[in-house]
């Protein structure tokens, strides 16, 4: 597997229970149950035809639980929580709804929000890195333990593009250049000029 869902799956370490919430396709459920990653397995998805998609790849006697529901419930009581392709706030509100020793995700938006969220709930954030698949995304790991202490240190570019901001990486760096250019293009209001110094703190960490 490569691109997007490839560095989510890589991710992705030997576990007593797996939930992939959003699951869609079922490509993530298929990685871990090819690579025997977790003893149970859950795909979830709050809607039934694409429920039904992960059951089609699968097969519905492959071993995996297949639950059609609202993540909000369904990943309480699992060891790893994997939630990508979904809208930041969406996977904010799932974050304090479950305590899972690990949480793995691909936000679509919004991505300050969930680092926040990780953080507030004492989740450390122990990879957290921009890459391009097409779009840009950001892929995004954290265990329990240790996060409120990270929050107390993270600045608000660490926040906004990521905490390792000080590991070079050449999809964010044009990221950041792309995004600057186009803030650099609107009114110069005092919130566009704010975003405008949070991107180049975060491109003075990429490019020192
Ligand atoms: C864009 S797809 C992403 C599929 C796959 N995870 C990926 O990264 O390619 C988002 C999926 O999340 C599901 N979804 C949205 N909100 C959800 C929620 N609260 N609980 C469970 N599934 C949800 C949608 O029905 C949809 O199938």
């Amino acid at each position: 597997m490569t691109g997007r869902l490839g560095a989510v799956c890589a991710l992705i370490e030997k576990t007593q229970s797996f939930i992939d919430v959003g699951c869609d396709h079922g490509y993530t459920v298929q990685y871990v149950l090819n690579n025997n990653l977790a003893e149970k397995i859950t795909a979830c998805d709050i809607s039934a035809p694409s429920l039904a998609k992960a059951k089609a790849l699968l097969g519905e006697n492959c071993g995996v639980k297949f639950v059609c529901a609202d993540g909000k419930i369904a990943a309480k009581g699992h060891d790893t929580v994997l939630i990508s392709g979904m809208g930041g706030i969406e996977i904010s509100s799932i974050i304090k709804c479950c305590s899972p020793k690990t949480f793995i995700l691909s936000p679509q938006s919004h991505v300050r929000e969930v680092r926040k969220t990780l953080l507030e709930n004492d989740y450390r954030i122990t990879f957290d890195k921009a890459m391009r698949d097409g779009k840009y995304y950001d892929v995004i790991k954290a265990t329990f333990g240790g996060g409120k202490e990270m929050l107390e240190n993270a600045s608000e570019p660490r926040l906004e593009y990521g905490m390792f901001l000080d590991e070079k990486n050449d999809a964010l760096i044009s990221k950041l250049v792309a995004l600057k250019k186009a803030v650099e293009s609107y009114p110069p209001t005092a919130e566009n000029l704010r975003k405008l110094e949070i991107i180049e703190e975060a491109l003075s960490w990429q490019l020192r």
